[in-house]
């Protein structure tokens, strides 16, 4: 039987599903982890509590062996039972998107954060001419919020709801303006203005992996086709959790690439 399709979004359990995101009208595969594993509760109280902290950090372009390296290194206080399976799991998901569009290197950016309401919806953007399949794996607490293709009225609609809040949060830091500001983003959160009256808003299952479509930068705020993006947000609130996203960072071969 075939994995089941939400508007745009599959909901797979085996790494061969990944690759029907090439299948047209995909922006994403839901990739279920199975059963919740010892070390991942473990993981999270060590987040929780803040006995594992990765401050934000951004690796332009890496290998999946440069970030093991990394990784290795920034985990060698953690005990073995958990930073074991972590790096295997967190690897596996560089491995992953290196193979879905042959990208060689990837962007990651990685940390342990409470979330906050700095951003909304949104798309994720790569380099012009760059694969656009990445991937995102929320480890512990409130997982990532998603829309459904078919229940976004349209791109314009979008981008003018994205431009009007990226606008509105810069407001809520300036002095005199943070209160207005605050107000009118709850509401825009609460009833985002480019879906259609109803739409729910859907959350990833826990231990699940998201790849996910991106959009080249080049055509980021502009009417391209709903489902040629996943269009998701992070939770607004919550404990410190630990996230990874991975996104290619050059070029496909065969492509001339950033120049
Ligand atoms: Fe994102």
């Amino acid at each position: 039987m075939s994995p089941p399709v939400e508007s745009g979004v599959l909901h797979g359990s085996k790494v061969d599903d990944i690759a029907q995101l090439a299948a047209r009208g995909l922006c994403a595969v839901i990739l279920a982890g199975g059963d919740r594993s010892t070390w991942l509760d473990d993981l999270a109280d060590m987040v929780v509590a803040e006995r594992l902290v990765i401050p934000r950090t951004t690796l332009p372009s890496v290998t999946p062996d440069d970030f093991m390296a990394w990784a290795c290194t920034v985990l060698a206080g953690t005990p073995t039972a958990v930073a074991g399976p972590l790096l295997d799991d967190m690897t596996e998901i560089l491995t992953q998107v290196v193979d879905q569009e042959r990208a060689r290197r990837v962007m990651v950016r990685v940390f342990t954060e409470a979330p906050t309401r700095r951003c909304g919806f949104h798309v994720d953007t790569v380099p012009p001419q760059a694969p656009t399949i990445g991937a995102v794996r929320v480890y512990n607490g409130p997982t990532t919020q998603y829309v459904a293709s078919d229940d976004v009225l349209g791109m314009a609609d979008f981008y003018a709801y994205l431009s009007r809040r990226e606008r509105l949060s810069r407001e809520t830091v300036r002095p005199g303006h943070a209160e207005t500001a605050l107000t009118e983003l709850l509401a825009m959160d609460e009833n985002p203005s480019f879906l259609r009256p109803g739409a729910a808003i859907h959350h990833v299952p826990p231990n699940a992996t998201v790849y996910f479509r991106h959009i080249d930068v080049r055509r980021h705020w502009s009417p391209h086709p709903v489902s040629d993006a996943w269009i998701h947000r992070s939770p607004m609130s919550g404990k410190p959790r630990l996230v990874l996203n991975v996104s290619p960072a050059l070029a496909a071969p065969g492509h001339p690439g950033r120049r």
